[in-house]
């Protein structure tokens, strides 16, 4: 399966992403632009848009789940709940440092969805104990989604332990077009 662009028409984002068929659960990206000289930057904008039916849902924008970046969410009441996590074996993520995330004023929860979307700074390239990595910005990828029907031990807890996922899935992404101009980007992040 392929991402592709898309508009999310609560907030006039132009994401870059996929709808998996299984949950229905949306996942998409968009990043400041490439540039021709200097260091990009590290940051991107994304969203996961789900049924209530999702009790956690979670990205790994690099595809794997160990070694990476990961971010996941679930609804809380009326807000969202979120954190970077990370994993060096197939166990509970624990909390990623480097990662700033906010949570953008277009996520919500109602009666039949939860959307999270969020700016992700410092989440294109991260270094650990493993090592530096980054992301393929300039390049296709194959982003990772992770699902569960299970909610978290502690919803209110950004760090709460939960179960492993009921499922997981991929798609395939030229992150080299998930880019918009500046002006658009710093827009839609503010
Ligand atoms: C794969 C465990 C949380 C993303 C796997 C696999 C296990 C596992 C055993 C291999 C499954 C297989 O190959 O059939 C767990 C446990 C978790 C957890 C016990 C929490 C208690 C997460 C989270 C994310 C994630 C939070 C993302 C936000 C993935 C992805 C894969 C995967 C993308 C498939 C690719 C790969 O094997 O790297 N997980 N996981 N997992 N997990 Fe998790």
């Amino acid at each position: 399966q392929a991402g592709g662009p898309y508009t999310d028409p609560d907030n006039g984002i132009n994401f870059f992403g996929y709808t998996e068929l299984a949950h229905g659960v949306t996942y998409g990206y968009v990043f400041p632009p490439l540039v021709s000289t200097g260091s990009n930057s590290t940051e991107f904008i994304g969203e996961i848009v789900a049924p209530i039916a999702a009790k956690w849902a979670g990205v790994s924008p690099g595809g794997q789940m160990l070694h990476n970046l990961l971010l996941v969410a679930w609804p809380n009441g009326n807000s969202i709940v979120s954190s970077a996590r990370y994993a060096t074996d197939y166990v509970q993520p624990t909390a990623m440092t480097g990662p700033v995330l906010t949570t953008l004023p277009s996520s919500k929860v109602n009666s039949t969805h939860w959307k999270w979307v969020y700016r992700c700074q410092n989440c294109v390239t991260w270094s650990t104990a493993d090592g530096a990595q980054s992301l393929p910005i300039g390049d296709f990828g194959v982003p990772a989604w992770a699902y569960s029907s299970v909610a978290v031990d502690t919803p209110s807890n950004p760090q709460s332990t939960f179960l492993e996922h009921t499922d997981f899935g991929f798609f395939g992404l030229d992150f080299s077009t998930a880019h918009v101009s500046a002006a658009l980007y710093n827009n839609w992040a503010a």
